[in-house]
């Protein structure tokens, strides 16, 4: 062959590849409504920045006439390119492609990416779309996994992982989506669990669809497994760019600074008047939050889920910060298993990635209840007091009304190590609410009483005046501010300034045991 007809013959090699698993089968993925691997890939990454690697790889599968049987690109398209001028590597699993199967040599190629992100210190995108384990490969798919899970592992808290479910997702093969740090998911198109409605009748008797199983909503709202639940592969992938805007590449940068969007000195007067005046009526904590940070952008994370507590990153004066917040409209912001769970993980990942946090309080206690209690709220609650105490990056808390008992311990209390402390004046941080605690400390006078309701009244409105104020706190130094709830913005600003330059060591460990 001439030099010319070897270019000729890898072109028409590349094409082939490229074509996957055909057009007949390209067909029936877009019948589904959803893109080839290649198509994500394009949509996805800045336009043109894509470098394709190991377009020829193969299998080596003997098994069940696999020696005739071609696999195209091994069923997953691998490869590095950019997202807003950012290096992100990415895998597309290839469904037209042996049902986008996972065998030895299409594991090969997604470690190969894995390792290389770790060492270059970007995010690593995956985009998962797979019948599973290549069943004929039998053993060396399952190693494949193994692989796979090791390096999710390794990689954990070193580069930025994102899962997205764009198909199917089933078995073992969900666990590499459930060891990455952010889980996306389409209506209609995705699912995970681990075993289908199929088994799950054969097993246990219980009739239930997939979606119902295992689809964007299940995961989004009632098991946690993912973080975000889009409406079509072309909002997934803008809601994915818009969170990566918002990190670091690697664990040993910052988040990209934007420069002067906002006016940091603004003052939001609405803020004086946004608390009620009777404790016991909610209000949105989103619009608080909305009013103090950059332009009023707060881009939620795990936004169907547990919404009695709000997570999520903003920007203040430029720099990215992770938020966490008591909902009072929901359940009154009170701290249960789930929303404890979701608020430990997000403390986890914003402090192994640099990113401060800053905690809106307005906490009543833990949820009470025989559910919560069996189900392990101790063991869950303390997950929130592990990961504050052991975050390292600037720690800033905002009191805004209740922050009672164990619960306002848990909300990055001083003693857990909060850098900054700041209280509204309608903050009320006591053992507990008023009534509760008047009831019992003055049970005996107030029985004894020739008028009990009213004596009861006038022992709250004592103990409300005497305790369910920021001052107690402020007195011995657990609250560092009390300041008017319009100065937020500006006062944030400065503390985020201040903490800057933050360096904290812990003892030298191999690791710390959460409890999970
Ligand atoms: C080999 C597979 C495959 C697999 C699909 N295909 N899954 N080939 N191994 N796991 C092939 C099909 O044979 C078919 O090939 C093509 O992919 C498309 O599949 P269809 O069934 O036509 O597609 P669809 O109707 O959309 O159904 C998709 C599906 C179904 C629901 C995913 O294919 C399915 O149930 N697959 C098997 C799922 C499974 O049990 N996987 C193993 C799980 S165990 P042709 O040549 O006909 O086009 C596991 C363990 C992991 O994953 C453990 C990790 C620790």
């Amino acid at each position: 062959m001439s030099t010319r007809e070897k270019i000729a013959d890898l072109q028409v090699r590349g094409s082939i590849i490229e074509q996957g698993g055909g057009q007949k089968a390209i067909d029936k993925q877009h019948e589904k409504g959803k893109l080839t691997a290649r198509e994500r890939i394009q949509k996805l990454l800045d336009p043109g920045s894509f470098t394709e690697l190991d377009k020829f790889v193969t299998h080596r599968c003997t098994n069940f006439g696999m020696v005739d049987k071609e696999a195209p690109g091994e069923g997953v398209v691998t490869g590095y390119g950019t997202i807003d001028g950012r290096l992100v590597y990415v895998y597309a699993q290839d469904f037209t492609v042996l049902g986008g199967s996972l065998g030895e040599m299409h594991a090969a190629k997604i470690c190969k990416i894995q390792d290389l992100a770790v060492k270059m210190g970007a995010p690593i995108i995956g985009l998962n779309d797979s019948g599973g384990a290549r069943i004929q490969e039998a053993i060396d798919a399952l190693s494949g996994y193994g692989k796979i899970f090791f390096r999710n592992t390794l990689a954990s808290g070193v580069i930025p992982q994102i899962s997205v479910i764009l198909g199917p997702c089933a078995g073992g093969a969900v666990y590499s989506p459930a060891l990455t740090d952010y889980v996306f998911m389409v209506k209609d198109i995705s699912q995970m669990f681990i075993t289908g409605p199929q088994v799950i009748k054969a097993v246990t008797g219980e009739t239930v669809s997939t979606e119902q199983l295992g689809g964007s909503l299940t995961h989004n709202k009632t098991s946690g497994v993912a973080h975000f639940s889009t409406e079509n592969e072309q909002d997934c992938f803008l809601q994915i760019k818009k969170l990566l805007s918002f990190l670091p590449s690697n664990n040993l940068e910052n988040s990209p600074k934007i420069e002067k969007s906002d006016v940091p000195e603004r003052m939001e007067e609405e803020l004086n008047d946004i608390i009620p005046d009777n404790p016991n009526i909610a209000y949105d904590m989103v619009e608080i939050i909305a009013k103090v940070v950059d332009n009023g952008e707060f881009f939620q994370t795990m936004p169907l889920y547990a919404l009695n507590i709000l997570t999520g990153y903003a920007r203040v004066n430029g720099q990215v910060i992770g938020i966490i917040a008591n909902q009072p409209k929901f359940m009154a912001g009170c701290l249960d298993i789930n929303a404890s769970d979701k608020a430990s993980r997000h403390i986890r990942f914003c402090d192994a990635f640099n990113i401060p946090l800053v905690s809106f309080v307005d906490v009543p206690g833990y949820l009470p209840g025989l559910n919560q209690e069996h189900g392990g709220i101790i063991r869950h609650g303390a997950k929130l007091l592990y990961s504050y105490s052991e975050a390292t990056v600037p720690k800033i808390t905002i009191v805004t009304r209740k922050a009672y008992g164990g619960a306002y311990i848990a909300m990055c209390s001083h003693d857990l190590g909060a850098d900054q402390v700041i209280a509204w004046p309608s903050a009320q941080i006591a053992v507990m609410g008023a009534e509760g605690a008047a009831s019992i400390i003055f049970r005996k006078e107030i029985q004894e009483s020739n008028n009990p309701v009213e004596k009861r009244a006038e022992k709250i409105a004592e103990y409300t005046e005497r305790f369910a104020t920021p001052y107690v706190a402020a007195q011995r130094g657990l609250v560092d501010m009390v300041i008017e709830p319009r100065e937020t913005r500006p006062c944030l600003v400065n503390a985020l300034e201040m903490l800057a330059t933050k360096r904290e060591t812990r003892p030298a460990k191999k690791h710390g045991n959460i409890p999970l």
